[in-house]
């Protein structure tokens, strides 16, 4: 049967990789007690496994947005339907993301948690695909550096399928996914 996708990063190298992400964060605020802030759903395995890889007290956050459609998303703007229920002024933010894709989403919440008079807001995203950037973003934290391809796994989803396979695929047959979005179940590393 033809490829449907490839184990671009496989579970362990993940691991190691926010181990190192979470050590970074915690040396760069030593003796401060930052806010990670995490937009849903993609967002949700990488915060819950770096918080874990941050020695340091932390409180952590849960934003949920949806996408306008036409010209607005251009824009980048988008609907903030759950938002941080906490004072951020002079409090250390980072903002948490799956991917940083073309930077409009990243932009607009950066500038809406820079609006609450944080002491710093950065963004920390696992994988960076910069190739795709329309507006500049630069995260002060990446996990990868990923191609220009369509992945998959590890909170990523296609059309909600997906979030939960422990490694992150890149998808190298869009089309035949996109005709049939359950394909890849056939494919999928064993989760064990
Ligand atoms: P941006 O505003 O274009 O940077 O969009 C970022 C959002 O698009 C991410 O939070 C994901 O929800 C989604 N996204 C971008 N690239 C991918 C991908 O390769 N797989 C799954 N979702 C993606
Ligand atoms: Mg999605």
């Amino acid at each position: 049967m033809a490829e449907v996708a490839r184990v671009l990063y496989e579970r362990d190298q993940v691991r190691r990789r926010v181990a190192e992400l979470g050590r970074a964060i915690a040396t760069d605020l030593a003796g401060r007690e930052p806010v990670l802030v995490t937009v849903l759903k993609g967002g949700a395995m990488f915060l819950a496994d770096l918080m874990r890889a941050v020695d340091l007290p932390v409180e952590i956050h849960l934003m949920a947005i949806s996408r306008y459609g036409g010209a607005e998303e251009s824009l980048g703007r988008v609907q903030i339907l759950l938002d941080v229920d906490a004072d951020l002024a002079g409090r250390d933010v980072l903002l948490i993301e799956d991917i940083v894709d073309t930077g409009l989403t990243s932009r607009y919440l950066l500038s809406a948690l820079r609006a609450r008079g944080a002491a710093s807001v950065e963004l920390c995203t696992l994988l960076d695909k910069v190739a795709r950037r329309i507006v500049p973003v630069h995260p002060r934290y990446v996990g990868f550096e990923c191609p220009d391809a369509f992945l998959v796994g590890y909170g990523l989803d296609f059309q909600e399928r997906y979030r939960n396979v422990p490694d992150i695929l890149q998808v190298t047959d869009l089309p035949a996914l996109r005709a049939d979005p359950d394909l890849l179940r056939a494919h999928l590393p064993s989760a064990a």
